[in-house]
């Protein structure tokens, strides 16, 4: 886990990081967040305080602001999720917003994290 995340207890480790779910539920939870500016219970779209089965459906549904559907199963490097881990997409900054710029900030989610997310998603994104 990379050293600027916040510890998370509640994530099924052995099978962390992976193409799976859990991974995605990490990767939100473990990075850092202030104010109503990120992604719990703030002011933004995108809201992922929610449990592990109300997220999945949510995150399946969801068509983002600017950039797409979140999950693209038919097409997983178009996905939001991937993109905006990469780089700016639409007018939006890369994510993590403001932290995160170049590829090797400490904020950044490291590239095998996103290769396993990209590949859940082209596995079909399960549960
Ligand atoms: C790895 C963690 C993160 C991921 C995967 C992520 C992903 C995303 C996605 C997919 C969107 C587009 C939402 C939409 O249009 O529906 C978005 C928007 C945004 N994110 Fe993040 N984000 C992350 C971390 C953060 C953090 C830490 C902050 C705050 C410092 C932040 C602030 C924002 C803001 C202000 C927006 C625009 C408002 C919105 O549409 O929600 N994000 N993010």
């Amino acid at each position: 886990m990379p050293e600027a995340w916040i510890p998370v207890t509640d994530i099924d480790y052995s099978i962390v990081p992976g193409p799976n779910f859990e991974t995605v539920r990490l990767m939100f939870k473990a990075t850092p967040c202030s104010g109503s500016n990120c992604h719990f219970g703030g002011r933004n779209h995108l809201q992922v305080d929610k449990t592990a089965d109300q997220l999945y459906s949510y995150m399946l549904k969801l068509t983002t602001l600017q950039c797409g559907k979140l999950i693209d199963t038919a097409h997983p490097a178009e996905s939001a999720l991937v993109k905006y881990l990469r780089g700016p997409c639409g007018g939006l900054e890369r994510m993590p917003y403001f932290t995160c710029v170049e590829d090797g900030d400490p904020a950044c989610v490291p590239e095998y994290y996103i290769q396993f997310i990209e590949q859940w998603i082209t596995n079909g994104a399960p549960r």
